[in-house]
């Protein structure tokens, strides 16, 4: 049955809110889990349409997998994999999958993994991907809309990344984990979800330096070297930054939990030049709050350390609403502001001009019916929705499912009015388009 989400907006939010594991962090260390004859456990793992597939495509290539939602851990048995081959239909639906391409060719050294295609944010292409897999010595071709890789051994090189790409990355330190001799990811990516699968394959047995810096160094290890492990992943900024979006926008005050505030220090800057106040109570928690109107600021995404990508859109929601005018620079994907024809329904006055938006700030939003491009796009519209006057129902909810933990729950705990319905099978409007492929 599909749904919809109807919000009344207009209210303040106030209250905490517990932040879950990060999303794109889980999922690469399922897929990297895949390494391991033997089980692991990987702990604080959040309930999300993502992991799901995830864990479909970790069973379909023989892995036991038990998910335990209520303890939000998931255990994986990779001791006896029995095939090493992606099918389309699965990677189709998840990006992420692909993961796995780095994981089979390292342990089985063969993998055939389906190309998961560009999708609504932007072309997404794998070349990075494949340079390095073949500078480690895998021969890599692409046929029938597959990646298929052999090598009859990986060898250690320097891989230079021409630019920082997250899964290429992450793809090369996976499969470098078993290859002998050291290997260097040259303009790696930093992202905190790269910091995180070094440490957890380190957890397991790996040699991995310098993750979170621009190189990396994997010294390769023997299989018997590996070992089981439990491990805890790290929180999701993105969705840390989306609920400090929803708060600053309402003019709310909230403190925000299980957070590495460092994560968020791209945000956390502007926010302070947006004029919002933010207070770091622990190691793990910060409060913010904004009293008054905030100021219109520029923003340009980039890899991190700087403002990102995906916090984009909804901070184009907040900005929407702030005093002046603001330029949000889009550098990562050729197709990101999806979100602001809807966000135009809504009252928001933003014309795009190529890969910038220009914000002018109005008084207020005004509710109306909306929907979910992609995933972030959605989380556009949650926040926009939260602000605007009116009630606003907003489709295309498995977008924001695939990203969002328990989001009436923790919006409704922060005194947001949501409440989640399913759409009558009378209603064509809302259902119209629900069947396109969702990739991001
Ligand atoms: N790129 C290439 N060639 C490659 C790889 C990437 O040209 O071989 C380009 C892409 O087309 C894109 C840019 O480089 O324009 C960045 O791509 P990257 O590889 O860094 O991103 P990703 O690994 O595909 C992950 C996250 C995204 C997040 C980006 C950037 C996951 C599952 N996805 O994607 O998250 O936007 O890093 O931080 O980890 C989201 O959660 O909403 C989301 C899209």
């Amino acid at each position: 049955m599909d749904q919809r989400f109807i919000i009344n907006g207009g209210r303040r939010l106030k209250g905490e809110v517990h932040i879950s594991g990060a999303k794109n962090a889980v999922l690469k260390l399922m897929a990297a889990a895949l390494l391991l004859d033997d089980a692991c456990e990987i702990h604080n793992v959040p309930e999300l349409a993502d992991v799901y597939i995830m864990v479909e495509v970790l069973k379909s290539l023989g892995a036991k997998v038990d998910y335990d939602t209520k303890e939000k851990k998931i255990r994986i048995d990779a001791s006896e994999l029995t095939s090493h081959e992606a099918c389309y239909e699965l990677v189709s639906k998840m990006r992420a999958s692909f993961t796995v391409l780095g994981a089979l060719l390292g342990r089985c050294k063969e993998a055939k993994v389906a190309l998961p295609g560009g999708c609504s944010i932007g072309e997404r292409r794998i070349d990075f991907h494949i340079k390095g897999l073949e500078a480690l010595g895998a021969q890599v071709k692409i046929e029938g809309g597959y990646v298929i890789a052999k090598a009859k051994k990986l060898v250690g090189t320097t891989v230079y990344l021409d630019r920082p790409s997250v899964g290429a990355t992450e793809n090369v330190m996976i499969a470098a984990v078993l290859a002998e001799g050291s290997t260097i990811i040259s303009n790696a990516a930093q992202e905190p979800e790269i910091a995180d699968l070094a440490n957890f394959l380190n957890a397991i047995g790996a040699d991995v330096n310098g993750a979170g810096t621009s190189e990396i160094v994997i010294n390769g290890v023997k299989q018997k070297d590996l070992h089981p492990t439990a491990y805890t992943t790290i929180p999701d900024r993105i969705e840390a930054g989306t609920y400090i979006a929803a708060v600053i926008a309402t003019k709310g005050k909230a403190v925000i939990r299980n957070i590495f505030p460092s994560h968020l220090s791209a945000v956390t800057s502007k926010l302070s030049d947006m004029g919002a106040h933010i207070t770091i109570l622990d190691p793990f928690s910060i409060e913010v709050s904004c009293g008054k109107s905030l100021n219109a600021v520029n923003i340009v995404t980039q890899p991190h350390p700087g403002f990102p990508t995906d916090l984009q859109s909804p901070f184009m929601s907040v900005l929407a609403v702030a005093e002046g005018l603001s330029v949000i620079t889009e550098s990562i994907y050729e197709n990101r502001f999806r979100q602001i024809g809807e966000l135009t329904r809504m009252g928001a006055n933003v014309q795009q001009e190529a890969s910038r938006a220009i914000v002018k700030g109005v008084k207020s939003l005004t509710g109306a019916q909306v929907r979910a491009s992609d995933l972030r796009a959605g989380a556009s519209l949650l926040v926009a929705a939260l602000i605007a006057q009116g009630t606003t129902e907003i489709t295309g909810l498995y977008h924001i499912d695939r990203g969002y933990e328990k989001v009436v729950e923790k919006l409704s705990g922060l005194g947001a009015d949501i409440q989640r319905l399913n759409i009558p099978e009378s209603d064509i409007n809302a259902k119209i388009n629900v069947d396109e492929i969702y990739l991001t």
